[in-house]
């Protein structure tokens, strides 16, 4: 298993270009399973959670084309049973199941995993599902759906703890080809699931409420192919803002977003870091000391889960307490534990972390355990004086494209190891 090599204390220089975004591409390439056309996808990141959705689209009958950051996927014919195996893998994955059973009426997808950050439940995309009029068991591991035919309706799917993104997708993409109008309530309104249905409308769906939490979905008779350019990740960008932030330096980062994450720009200048928009790009810079600061995550457009580990390993070089509370998963703090063989002061109390920065943290072998957590070791790495070896950062190549090609232009001091 690879690991990345990393000599710390190095200021971050220069310029960043942000990739497509995985949580956009993941339910769009599921997404052409709804039509039997060709379906051009661009400014798709080069990840193996990307590379595994087009497995698992073969698995289902789907040709998939992967030419540099453009992949083509035409569902000509395909079958409603996944890999079980393959589709296990990737909790990515259960957003095939609403294209599948509105395609063909019936499907057969494995349960997908928890994973170490939390259960991740899909009693609201059964919920969704049903409300449609399919009829499920589980058995075997395998979620079974099947239907006459999906009935337009009206649900709420909002959970304990807010909307959810991935059943959000797998009920609108299911709704576009039932049978009537479709109101889901509670919907997720990450940028992610705006650019699927962008993607869907795209294909010839009818969406109103597009961003809102109230989506409007009016069935039609069949969808056509497209060409879709996906939305960058931004994700991916608060991830570099943070490391420039983390190592005192100043970086040039194109092609993002900054409307995607405006609660993230607004923390990090309340740490003190100066972000300033420059010619279209986003120019960050760390003053020599960070102020500590309170974050709690939040559904869109609050502060993402998926930036609260990285942002933690910022706090770590700001004087003084941050309080970073984690409302969105159940146990999304595997980082803590790692961070403290770096010197790190953290203590959990229930769903807030209390992070004692300013102490400056020092070298060691670290082990990633998720794809963000590992993200926030890297940081932490970076910031750090002597080396860290993060290992098993195949977590990290599941989410981010070259991180370590696009660290060293850089300036930071940062190999992968093979086989480590
Ligand atoms: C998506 O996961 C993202 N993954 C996650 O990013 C992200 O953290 C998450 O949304 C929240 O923003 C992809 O898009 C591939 P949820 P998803 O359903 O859709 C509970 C990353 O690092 N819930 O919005 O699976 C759930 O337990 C990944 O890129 C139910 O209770 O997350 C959680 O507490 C990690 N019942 C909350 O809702 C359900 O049926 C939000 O989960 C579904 C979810």
């Amino acid at each position: 298993m690879d690991s990345f090599l990393i000599k710390g204390g190095v200021p971050l220089h220069g310029e960043v270009s942000i990739s497509g975004s995985k949580n956009a591409v993941l339910p769009i390439m599921a997404a052409t399973l709804l039509t039997a056309d060709t379906c051009v996808i661009r400014h798709v990141p080069d990840l193996s959670d990307v590379r595994f959705m087009g497995k698992i689209l073969e698995s289902l009958g789907a040709e998939v084309k992967f030419e540099g950051d453009t992949v083509t996927v035409r569902a000509a014919k395909v079958k409603g049973f996944g890999d079980y195996e393959l589709i296990r893998k990737m909790r990515g994955s259960i957003c095939i199941l609403g294209p599948l059973l509105s395609r063909l009426n019936q499907a057969s997808v494995s349960l997908p995993g928890g994973c170490v950050i939390g259960t991740r439940p899909i009693d609201l995309h059964l919920k969704g599902l049903r409300a449609l009029g399919a009829v499920l068991d589980i058995s075997g591991g395998y979620i079974n759906a099947k239907t006459k035919r999906l009935k337009g309706t009206t649900v709420f799917l909002g959970g304990r703890v807010g909307p959810t993104v991935l059943g959000t997708a797998n009920i609108m993409m299911a709704a576009t080809l039932a049978d009537g109008v479709t109101v889901i309530e509670s919907a997720a309104c990450e940028p992610e699931v705006t650019d699927l249905a962008n993607f869907l409308v795209s294909m010839g769906a009818k969406i109103a409420g597009i961003g809102s939490p109230t989506l409007t979905i009016t069935g039609v008779k069949t969808l056509h192919g497209t060409d879709h350019e996906v939305i960058p990740d931004r994700i991916e960008a608060c991830t570099f803002l943070c490391a420039a932030a983390a190592t005192h330096g100043e970086v040039l980062v194109h092609g993002a977003r900054a409307e995607h994450f405006a609660a993230v720009l607004d923390k990090l200048r309340e740490a003190g870091v100066k972000v300033e928009r420059k010619a279209g790009a986003l120019l960050v810079k760390a003053s020599k000391s960070l102020k500590p600061t309170d974050v709690t995550t939040l559904p869109y457009s609050g502060f993402p889960t998926d930036v609260q580990a990285q942002f933690m390993a910022l706090m770590c070089g700001a004087k003084g307490i941050s309080v970073i509370t984690e409302r969105i998963f159940e146990s999304r703090f595997m980082h803590v534990a790692e961070m403290a063989r770096l010197g790190a002061e953290i203590s959990i109390e229930g769903p807030s972390a209390i992070v004692k920065g300013g102490r400056p943290l020092s070298g060691a072998p670290v082990m990633a355990s998720d794809l963000r957590a590992s993200a926030a070791l890297v940081i932490a790495g970076l910031a750090a004086t002597g080396s860290t070896q993060v290992h098993r950062i195949y977590h990290l190549d599941r989410g981010y494209e070259r991180m370590e090609t696009k660290l060293k232009k850089l300036g930071a001091r940062i190999d992968r190891v093979d086989g480590e």
